[in-house]
């Protein structure tokens, strides 16, 4: 049986000092109130209903595929979820509660939890963790045989209790009827004059109903980020979980702490990774591939047997048995065709480069499509842009271009035609053709003696 979801995200994160909310600030190259999203519905949420506030427009925009629910005024937790009362009218069963301020929830750890607390019976189970150092986090409570009691926040602590490492993870699982039947009993009376969400924990066991605590096996996972420095340390943590995962599954990462990859990132058997490598957003690569050192490659689809070293590369396709750099800027658009050999300080923008083309050094390739097999010489430029408008060149299968040919835009330069060096091409040239646009040479006889 599913659940339901609600995630607590309107609260404006005052300690992390930032224009931004706090649930947008990412973590490892996406928003932690995504991570935190996608975690719960990997752990078979049915539905996601968020609650927000500070920034609201804002989250609203960076965030989809869940309902939003407005708290207007941050009054604390208690009141957050309260206000998403009406989402959940005819709902039944288990409603999970999250916090949009801890993205290294697994989905493996709230399956296992929403799994305890319906085994259990219980009308609400609270995520444990025990934490090093627990300042900030609420302490649990418990009695002499270990039962639950309450939970202390930290401000509202006595010294004795803030010894204590057993901390709320922010988690919570509740039968929804129960939580909704009782929220509105919590009262402010503590030290920020909020509403606790975890004072309703009491309540519910006053009036005798099952109130459990389940202990989160690495504590690491239920971090709370609350300031930047927790946030870089939630970002190092993310990112050595992620490339162990890819290690594991047969990538040879070379120095993971020199290695920046993003969460959703995807790479096949036997790549090699090199150091000072940022390979981030939705970027796929293939197996058998050699990227790095110094690469970054943006929301990138890249084949098999591909190797890059010392390149930026966002937004395009790079196929298989490609060898890029160094120093190659492939812009967004493009597309790198099979065996297609590109050299150093090349760039390529909204183009696409046909099978076996190679481009060995200096160009700027841009609005082009060049077909299979085309050699382009040192310092070719296209001149794709007049000043007003961007045009489009084509270059036909077999062509050659000689070295430092300008191709001014909108031209075609047809299959197996040869342009010859430093030519200015401004006029179609046809098929198997050779095109000269430059001044011929003139050479001036014994021209240094008369000088002198
Ligand atoms: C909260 C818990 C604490 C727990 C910790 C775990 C309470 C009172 N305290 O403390 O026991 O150890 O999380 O990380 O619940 N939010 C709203 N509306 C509000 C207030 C907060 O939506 O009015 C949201 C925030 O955006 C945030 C989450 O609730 O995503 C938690 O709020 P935060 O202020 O970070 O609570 P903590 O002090 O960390
Ligand atoms: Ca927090």
């Amino acid at each position: 049986m599913s659940f339901e979801t609600v995630i607590m995200a309107a609260g404006k994160g005052t300690r992390m000092k930032s224009k931004l909310p706090k649930v947008l600030h990412k973590v490892c190259g996406k928003p932690m109130l995504q991570h935190v999203i996608d975690a719960s519905e990997k752990a078979g949420s049915a539905r996601e209903v968020v609650v927000i506030g500070s920034g609201a427009e804002l989250v609203r925009e960076s965030i989809s595929g869940v309902e939003f629910v407005m708290q207007e005024e941050q009054l604390g937790t208690g009141h957050a979820v309260l206000c998403a009362k009406d989402k959940f009218a005819e709902s039944e069963g288990t409603l999970l509660v999250l916090c949009g301020d801890t993205p290294l929830l697994t989905s493996k750890l709230l399956k296992n939890f929403t799994e305890y607390h319906k085994e259990k019976g219980s009308a609400a189970t609270v995520l444990m963790a025990e934490m090093p150092d627990p300042t900030g986090y609420g302490r649990i409570i418990k009695d002499g045989d270990g039962s639950f009691i309450r939970i202390v926040e930290e401000k509202d602590a006595t010294v004795e209790e803030k010894k204590i490492k057993q901390v709320n993870a922010g988690v919570y699982c509740f039968d929804v009827k129960k939580l909704f039947k009782y929220l509105e009993q919590v009262r402010n009376e503590n030290a920020q004059g909020e509403y606790y969400l975890p004072d309703v924990l009491p309540i519910l066991k006053s009036v005798g109903e099952k109130v459990s605590t389940y202990q989160a096996e690495y504590c690491e996972d239920t971090v709370g980020i609350n300031s930047r420095v927790q946030l870089a340390a939630a970002d190092k943590a993310l990112r050595m979980r992620k490339e162990r995962e890819l290690m594991e599954s047969g990538v040879t990462i070379v120095d993971p702490a020199m290695t920046f990859i993003d969460v959703d990132v995807e790479i096949g058997q036997d790549t090699i990774i090199h150091p000072n490598t940022y390979l981030e957003g939705a970027t796929h690569i293939g197996e058998d591939c050699e990227i790095g050192p110094d690469v970054r490659f943006v929301n990138m689809k890249v084949g098999n047997n591909v190797k890059v070293q010392f390149s930026y590369c966002h937004d395009a396709e790079i196929c298989s048995d490609v060898t890029l750099g160094p120093y190659v800027h492939i812009r967004p658009g493009s597309r790198i065709s099979e065996q297609v050999k590109i050299g150093n300080f090349v760039e390529v923008k909204n183009s696409v480069i046909g099978q076996g083309t190679k481009l060995p050094h200096l160009q700027y390739i841009g609005d082009s499509d060049v077909g299979a097999n085309v050699n382009i010489g040192c310092g070719t430029t296209v001149c794709n842009y007049d000043g007003k408008n961007k045009h489009r060149t084509k270059i036909g299968d077999n062509a050659f271009v000689g070295c430092n040919t300008n191709l001014v835009a909108p031209v075609t330069v047809e299959s197996g035609a040869y342009i010859a060096a430093g030519s200015t091409i401004t006029k179609n040239v046809p098929k198997d053709s050779l095109a000269i646009a430059r001044a011929r040479q003139t050479n001036i006889k014994d021209w240094n003696d008369k000088r002198k």
